[in-house]
This record gives C-alpha cells, sequence and structure tokens, in this order.
C-alpha cells in the first residue's frame, strides 16, 4: 500500500500542504519500517514523525490563532492523536518485529486512516475555504520571540535520525 498526496489533499495553504507531504512521506518509511520487520528503522521513523507532528501542530494552530478561526476541534483532535501515535509505536516495539503479515496490514490501514481520513480529511478540511480565501502562499509572520523553524527543524531531524540529507526534492517527488 503506497501512501502518497495528492491534489485532493490539499487544504490550501502551501506551508500546511508541505506539512503532510512530510507527514505522509515518514508514515511511508514506517509501513516499510513495519514490512521489512526492522525495530531500528521504525523506531527512528517514529521518533521523526512525531516531531514533525509537534512542529505540524503548531503551524495549524499559529495560523488558525492569526485568522481567528475556531481551532477547539483542532486541538483536542491533535492531543489524541499524539497519544495514538505513541501507543501504537509502543506496542510495534514491544513486538520487537515479530507479527504475521495480516498485523502489518492492520498497522499500516490504521496509520492511514488517521492520516489522511480522520487528519486531513475530516478536520483539516475544515480550514480550507478560509486558507483559500488568504492565498495559497500566505503565511502570517511569526511574533517577535517566534520562530518559524519548521524548514530547518525538519532538516537537521532528518539528518540526525537518518545520517542523510533531507532534501526538497524528496518532497516533491511524492
Ligand atoms: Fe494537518
Amino acid at each position: 500500500m503506497k501512501l502518497a498526496w495528492t491534489e485532493q489533499l490539499s487544504v490550501g495553504n502551501a506551508v500546511i500542504d508541505s506539512d503532510h507531504k512530510n507527514l505522509i512521506k515518514m508514515i511511508d518509511d514506517i509501513v516499510h519500517a513495519i514490512g521489512a520487520r526492522d525495530r531500528h528503522a521504525l523506531a527512528k521513523a517514529f521518533k521523526l514523525l512525531e516531531s514533525l507532528l509537534c512542529v505540524h501542530f503548531a503551524n495549524e494552530e499559529h495560523i488558525a490563532q492569526v485568522i481567528e478561526f475556531d481551532f477547539s476541534k483542532h486541538k483536542p483532535a491533535q492531543q489524541f492523536s499524539l497519544k495514538e501515535i505513541r501507543r501504537l509505536r509502543d506496542e510495534l516495539i514491544t513486538k520487537d518485529g515479530v507479527w504475521p503479515d495480516g498485523a502489518a496490514d492492520h498497522f499500516t490501514s490504521s496509520l492511514k486512516c488517521w492520516m489522511i481520513d480522520r487528519h486531513i480529511i475530516n478536520l483539516d478540511m475544515l480550514m480550507k475555504p478560509a486558507l483559500q480565501a488568504l492565498g495559497y502562499e500566505y503565511w502570517p509572520s511569526w511574533k517577535e520571540g517566534e520562530t518559524n523553524y519548521t524548514a530547518g527543524h525538519t532538516a537537521n531531524l532528518y539528518m540526525q535520525l537518518f545520517d542523510k540529507p533531507f532534501v526538497n526534492s524528496t518532497i516533491s517527488q511524492l
């Protein structure tokens, strides 16, 4: 099962779409590690996914606050997502690569269902009309003391975890 971002998943904003492409790439890495029963790669991929999720959730909350979008549904959903991802990680790490093929399929479809259906389609799409009205490239400036560190942070994390550079071409090939 290949996970891929498509135009139908666009929420109308370049930064949020880019985050989603990265997250889908990370979930695809996890799916590969599950298939390969590679405990080491799995732990690394989950660590990166959790870090990217935190950055992404901060980005979504930031733009929602600036455009005064009601974020009350997103906030508890974000916290639940992090808990669920950690629960899946712990379950997989505990199994130490020992699971039947059917179980791998189950974990894979759980991750896909969470990312594509529950997060992007059911939740983030609620923001699409408001985001589209601002133009695709719109991004609010950060207040003093805040830093939009997504790109650099992602690149650093990727280098730390995988010992190779995280290049933009990786994303555009999705
Ligand atoms: Fe999102």
